[in-house]
């Protein structure tokens, strides 16, 4: 499968590991890797918070929508998506159309340990972070399963969940 598969999209919660298994994926598959949001930051010039701050979480989803369609004429690329890019149907279906999409899922006790210290998430910012957490995560859980796959990192390194994905498409 993964011969003739052009595109992998690893979608899933904040925290969940997209960024550090889609870089060791790509190299063990020999894919490219493209951080999502570091692609919008380097289009737009300037981070994720700022862009929350300064102009709203509504233009921030225009800027990855226009991201994820930029991606369509990519070959063997492996794309770590932002936590939100689910949320939008037309990116979804974009993904789908274009790739493989796989989803990486943590238990909540999990991706608490990995977040609460985390300054780089501007949804987070609130006065009752880990509550907005969970809030977050049971209304998102619809959108991730719509993946091709499903891979519960919970207790396992980010060389697992990379190996567990390449078994899957080899
Ligand atoms: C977001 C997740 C972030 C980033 C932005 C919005 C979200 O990416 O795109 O802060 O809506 O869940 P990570 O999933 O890499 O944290």
């Amino acid at each position: 499968m993964l011969s003739n598969t052009k595109l992998i999209f690893l979608i899933g919660f904040m925290g969940t590991g997209k960024s550090a298994v889609g870089k060791l994926l790509a190299k063990k598959a020999g894919f490219v890797f493209v951080d999502l949001d570091k692609l919008i930051e380097k289009e737009a010039g300037l981070k994720i918070p700022y862009i929350f701050e300064k102009y709203g979480e509504a233009y921030f989803r225009n800027l990855e929508k226009k991201a994820i369609l930029s991606l369509k004429t990519m070959h063997k690329a492996v794309v770590a998506t932002g936590g939100g890019a689910v949320l939008d149907p037309l990116n979804m279906t974009a993904m789908k159309g274009s790739g493989l999409v796989i989803a990486l899922d943590a238990n909540l006790e999990t991706l608490w340990k990995r977040l609460k210290t985390s300054t780089k998430r501007p949804l987070l910012k609130v006065s009752d972070p880990k509550r907005r957490m969970e809030d977050l995560y049971y209304k998102r859980r619809p959108f991730y399963s719509q993946a091709h796959y499903i891979i519960d990192t919970s207790g396992k390194t980010v060389n697992d969940v990379a190996q567990e994905i390449l078994n899957l498409l080899q």
